[in-house]
């Protein structure tokens, strides 16, 4: 099948508004990734190397935000919403450039699996003009029914297009269809508009490839691949049956998730074997951890790399540039931000680390602060190997710390520390015998003269 070369209509014009946004449904994301992308992504992982994307008209925001997820994709306008079948005649002029394979597909529908289209695409390579993707739900109400006649695909009826009989019929049509590109385009030429709602129906082909003796062919799927998004409670569905789907596949591949469902995965991780990962972990886009870590209950992971048997949270944050050498540590409620940790450092408490390098087996004490922000620019810190920076200091960036060099704690560093120097930044300590009674007792007169006042 690979040498079969496949063309990959998604359809994304039709904007719904119950969605309640600005921004158009199919740019809303599931796993931080918006979900016509999943689509492409799907079409990719089925061997679909050429998209047409049709859009609305003036979907301007579309064209830019696919440029990011779809480079090679081609840009179709559909001017007006007149149905399936119009929208993706407005990718003719790809469609006639001549593809073995057809793949129609929607951006609503985010779920496709590569499977699903792997096996539609083979059911064309056997001979099928038309390959419809259905599923069977006991709830079909919306859908369009597969309409059967000894055990052969006659037609797709539109719910508002069918008869009581029919809608009792539970076997629907999921969106996505696979055309024998040769006779794609001779078929939706076809398509009339003669329906309770007016509109060219992509469907209708079923019904004209049929009567004109091509084999048409129903292949089943489950109804995730069908799941269309209208409204942000199937946006959450969608997002639960993706974060459901990748949990397990984490753990099949040796990650442990003591409480999986409390795990939320970016559609990027990347997480390698006997890592474990505690309950409510959040890992936003562009994470890659190797083998071994643990990330402790309660940590925010966006962008940071994290080597092996390296050990965070919990109630870390790591934001993007974060990048954790082998068994570094970072502890709870710390940050590290745009921050090399090398090898064994460790950053335990109550600690911002931002633009800096920790060298390999520094110590960081409880509360230190990387001040690398005057308001205007951002400033590096360097730590060298060894070093140990006491608790509570604040390390004024530019500035670096040699190997081995020592900060006394509550410390203020706005000068350069030498290899193996001890460095203090704070006021030296005076310590008066007796005074602190004194103190009390003239304290405690001077509040009663005020209370009999
Ligand atoms: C469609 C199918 C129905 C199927 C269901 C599955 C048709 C006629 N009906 O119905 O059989 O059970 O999906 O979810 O195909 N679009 C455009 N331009 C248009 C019209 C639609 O780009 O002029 C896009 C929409 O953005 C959407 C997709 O096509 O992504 C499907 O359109 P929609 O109106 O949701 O069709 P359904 O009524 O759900
Ligand atoms: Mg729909």
């Amino acid at each position: 099948m690979s040498q079969r070369t496949c063309l990959s209509v998604i359809l994304a014009a039709g904007e719904g508004t119950r969605m309640k946004s600005a921004v158009p449904k199919v740019l809303h994301t599931i796993a931080g990734l918006p979900m016509v992308a999943h689509v492409v992504k799907a079409a990719e992982a089925a061997g679909s190397g050429e998209l047409a994307l049709v859009i609305g008209h003036g979907a301007d925001e579309m064209r830019k935000a696919a440029l990011k997820f779809a480079p090679k994709a081609e840009a179709f306008v559909q001017e007006k919403r007149l149905g399936t079948a119009h929208a993706v005649l407005a990718a003719r002029a790809a469609i006639s450039k001549g593809y073995d394979d057809i793949l129609v597909m929607f951006g609503d529908t985010p779920l496709i699996d590569p499977e699903a289209l792997a096996t539609a695409r083979l059911k064309l390579a056997e001979g099928a003009a038309v390959v419809v993707v259905g599923f069977r739900t006991e709830n079909p109400s919306g859908y369009g029914r597969l309409i059967e006649k000894a055990g052969k695909l006659v037609a797709i009826r539109e719910e508002k297009d069918c008869s009581d009989e029919e809608k009792k019929i539970t076997f629907c049509n999921g969106g996505l269809m696979a055309v024998a590109g040769r006779h794609a385009l001779k078929l939706l030429d076809q398509v009339g508009s003669k329906n309770a709602k007016g509109e060219y129906y992509l469907t209708d082909i079923v019904e004209i490839a049929a009567a004109q003796g091509f084999d048409v062919v129903a292949s089943e799927a489950s109804f995730e691949n069908a799941l269309g998004i209208n409204n942000r409670a199937e946006l959450a569905q969608a997002e639960g049956i993706w974060q459901a789907r990748r949990r397990r596949e984490a753990m099949l591949s040796g990650v442990t998730l003591i409480a999986p469902e409390t795990v939320f995965f970016s559609h990027d991780t990347e997480i390698g074997a006997d890592t474990i990962v505690e309950s409510n972990v959040w890992f936003g886009p562009g994470v890659k951890i190797a083998t071994g870590a643990k990330i402790h209950a309660f940590s925010h992971i966006e962008g940071a790399t994290i080597a092996s048997n390296c050990d965070v949270g919990p109630f870390a944050r790591l934001r993007p540039g974060a990048d954790l050498r082998n068994k570094a540590k970072v502890g709870n409620f710390c940050e590290v931000k745009q921050a090399i940790v090398e090898e064994g450092a460790k950053v335990n408490h109550l600690t911002y680390i931002g633009d800096a390098r920790i060298g390999a087996g520094a110590n960081i004490g409880a509360g230190t602060i990387t001040c690398n922000y005057d308001g205007y620019s951002k400033f590096f810190t360097d730590i060298g190997e060894g070093a140990f920076v006491g608790s509570n200091s604040s390390l004024v960036a530019p500035v670096s710390i040699g190997k081995g060099g020592y900060i006394a704690s509550g410390s203020v560093i706005t000068e350069s520390v030498p290899d193996d120097a001890l460095a203090f930044g704070r006021a030296r300590q005076r310590t008066l015998p007796g005074k602190g009674k004194e103190l009390r007792e003239r304290f405690s007169q001077a509040a009663a003269a005020h209370k009999k006042g």
